[in-house]
């Protein structure tokens, strides 16, 4: 296992402390938080931990179904108490970039039903300015090349649309990808989220403002809890 990936390990099994029986937990999409679906697993078959799990992917519910968690369809009940998944920054607000891995839209469905959300990173995550990273839009297939350039407009950067080899990126719900590399700038995120969402064509963007209350972190000191001051976990 490379350093990397043990801190990914040492975080998404740390986050599991959020949950207790009794809880229902929506289950987050990436390389991070797949730690945290192992470990739920493992806590269910040997220390009759008791939850239900809303996965955010056809990919977490495929692990999360092999591991034996329990899993409910989020409109079918009244919503969840947490929700732990991964990110790809997270500024000293305490506001994410998600969607690396294209689960944005089901990530922020879950997340805004969810009473607390626990971010679980490695330290490469940590910036100062969100945006390094490209910033991950899910878009329609429709007009998918307009709806790019306006992006680009709206934004002035490049925007490419997310391939996997010759062909476009499809979703879990069917639509594709775009990344605007706007570079590390977003220093308004919620304006600039407003200003996405403005573009028809737009379904979802990567941008997770006032949501996450909780960031388990795992760096060379080891695994940090850092609590959002203005979040919902005292
Ligand atoms: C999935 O779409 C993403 O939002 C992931 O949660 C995010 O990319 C973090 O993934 P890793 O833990 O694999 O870096």
């Amino acid at each position: 296992m490379t350093d990397v990936e043990a801190l990914k390990k040492e975080a998404g099994i740390a986050a599991c402390k959020y949950v207790s029986s009794g809880m229902k937990v929506g289950l987050g999409t990436g390389s991070t938080v797949k730690y945290t679906v192992l470990e739920l697993g493992r806590m269910i078959a040997e220390e009759n931990l008791e939850i239900v799990g809303v996965p955010t992917s056809l990919a977490t519910e495929e692990l999360a179904l092999q591991v034996g968690i329990p899993l409910v369809k989020l409109s079918e009940i009244d919503g969840l108490d947490i929700v732990i998944d991964g990110a790809d920054e997270y500024d000293p607000n305490f506001q994410l970039i998600k969607g690396g891995g294209a689960a944005l839209l089901r990530e922020k469905i879950v997340a805004q039903e969810s009473k607390a959300m626990i971010v679980v990173a490695d330290d490469r995550k940590r910036v100062s300015a969100l945006g390094a990273f490209p910033l991950p839009i899910e878009i329609t297939p429709f007009a998918h090349q307009s709806t790019i350039r306006a992006l680009g407009r709206v934004l002035d950067c490049r925007v490419n649309c997310r391939m996997a080899g010759d062909n476009p990126v499809i979703t879990d719900n069917g639509n594709m990808i775009a990344d605007a590399h706007c570079g590390p700038t977003l220093h308004q995120p919620k304006e600039t989220e407003q200003r996405i969402l403005n573009i028809a064509g737009v379904v979802q963007v990567g941008l997770f403002n006032d949501m996450c209350d909780v960031v388990v972190l795992a760096g060379s000191n080891g695994v940090e809890t850092f609590v959002n001051p203005n979040g919902r976990i005292p």
